[in-house]
């Protein structure tokens, strides 16, 4: 590899253009160079040590007859590769080549992944998924895997979150034996990651930070992409044989919030496919309609509101004609009513998880904020659900009444139905609805659809 690769290789793992990815390895190799040059070593964790050796004179072997070459004394840029680095490279040799693939080594991760117990798990789940299909909700708040057969998905979760704490041998070896998974990026903090996370920030009375924002990669959070690759890991072992793959991305947003949904699609598509998956992503509205309305004919809207944002699709026969997503949905609501009632947001999230009933008049100044925030978000999506039908151009002609699924998190309340009903039949609907339900499991709905699709794939 030379810098030019380099360059190459920087620009597309962090997504920069070529341009300011050259003026980061430049500004990285100048600071290398001064460091060496003022004969001081660098440390990196991780990798290992660099620093000048002294070189002695001696001579080039010559052609008979001809002179020896002096070569002059000088200095020679060394590594000292760290016992991590060479492990890494003896187990997976390609791993420092593999965009973004975290250092898995025994070192970095946490008992979890003791290298006998990933390998014998790795085989396990090969054989359970061999030739199968998957899917996976990749949400803001959490990633949902489902696999299986349409008639029988097993699902699992893991929360998309994590947090940092500052890094000491002595909190790596509690992590270690409470086998907690974490991993170090190469600076001074622990990432502690997926379902851990939420446990140690109740523990450390400190917020989860998100790799994902409103629905997409965060780009203002530094550990993003690293996090959610090592959270996928935990969910997705790698394959050799292709598996179809469908992921959820949401649709493109209504309210002008800028998402970079272009960015945010094409760095999960490389982490699968990098994973040796035949990945593909689905719209998350439409994901809903391929779990809920297979009995119609996969027609009808299908309603994904989660943490980040809600996501809509109406479908025909499979065929997305209307797609959109809404940036306001349970963080939303989190954020509101911990700012009117200074409350912390997460606790308001137990809250409103625990006990919300929107059947029910509120019973405390949290509930009452509770369902006038849950007002505002109903009352946004039907409003945006009826100006995009209005802007649909070649919306087909309808024969048959066509069934509204609500899913996600955001869906589960009691009385979450009622009050979305009341909103869409309170000033008409354009569309002639046959029934308006929750889905079968509202936090799972969008892994079986994804899974479906895979299914219908392969
Ligand atoms: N039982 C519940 N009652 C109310 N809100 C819930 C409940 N369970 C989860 N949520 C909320 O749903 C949102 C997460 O929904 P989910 O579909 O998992 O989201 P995402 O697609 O963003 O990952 C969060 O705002 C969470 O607080
Ligand atoms: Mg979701």
């Amino acid at each position: 590899m030379n810098k030019k690769d380099l360059i190459e290789e920087a620009a597309r793992r962090t997504g920069l253009a070529r341009r300011a990815a050259r003026r980061g390895v430049d500004a990285t190799l100048s600071v290398i160079k001064g460091q060496l040059g003022s004969d001081d070593c660098i440390y990196i964790r991780g990798l290992g040590r660099l620093y000048l050796k002294p070189k002695r004179s001696g001579f080039l072997p010559a052609a008979r007859g001809t002179p020896p070459k002096p070569i002059p004394a000088g200095k020679a840029v060394k590594l000292k590769a760290s016992r991590q680095a060479v492990a890494s490279l003896n187990t997976d040799k390609d791993r420092f080549l593999t965009p973004h693939t975290l250092d898995t080594s025994e070192n970095n991760f946490g008992g979890k992944m003791e290298k006998k117990n990933e390998k014998e798990n790795e085989k396990t789940e090969a054989a359970k998924n061999e030739g199968s299909a998957l899917g996976l909700d990749v949400g803001t708040s959490r990633l949902v895997l489902a696999s299986g057969q349409a008639d029988n998905v097993k699902t699992r979760a893991e929360l998309n979150a994590f947090i940092t704490v500052a890094y000491s041998k002595f909190t790596e070896n509690i992590l270690k034996q409470n086998k907690v998974s974490y991993q170090l990026n190469g600076d001074e903090r622990l990432q502690i990651f997926g379902n851990e996370a939420e446990r140690f920030a109740n523990f450390f009375n400190t917020e989860v930070r998100r790799p994902m924002f409103n629905g997409t990669l965060n780009p203002s959070e530094e550990y993003s992409l690293p996090v959610i690759q090592a959270i996928i890991h935990q969910l997705l072992r790698r394959t050799k044989s292709g598996e179809m793959l469908r992921f959820s991305v949401p649709g493109a947003p209504r309210d002008g919030t800028s998402t970079d949904l272009v960015y945010h699609e094409a760095m999960l598509r490389d982490l699968f496919n990098g994973m040796g998956y035949n990945s593909k992503s689905i719209n998350e509205g439409l994901a809903v309609v391929f779990a809920e309305m297979e009995q119609d004919n996969f027609s009808g809207i299908g309603i994904s509101c989660g943490g980040g944002m809600c996501n809509v699709c109406l479908a025909f026969m499979s065929i997305p004609v209307m797609t959109f997503s809404l940036a306001k949905a349970g963080d939303y609501i989190d954020r509101s009513v911990a700012s009117v009632t200074s409350e912390g947001a997460t606790r308001i999230r137990v809250i409103k998880e625990e006990s919300l009933d929107l059947s029910r008049p509120p019973q405390n100044k949290y509930e009452s904020a509770l369902h006038v925030y849950y007002d505002d978000v109903i009352v946004s999506l039907v409003e945006a659900l009826r100006s995009s039908l209005a802007e649909t151009k070649n919306m087909p002609r309808i024969d048959k009444p066509i069934p509204i699924v609500l899913a996600g998190g955001t869906a589960k309340p009691k009385g979450f139905l009622g009050k979305f009903s009341q909103a869409l039949k309170r000033d008409g609907f354009p569309l002639e609805i046959s029934e308006i339900r929750v889905a079968d499991d509202p936090l799972t709905a969008t892994a079986r659809g994804c899974l479906i699709a895979a299914l219908y794939d392969a």
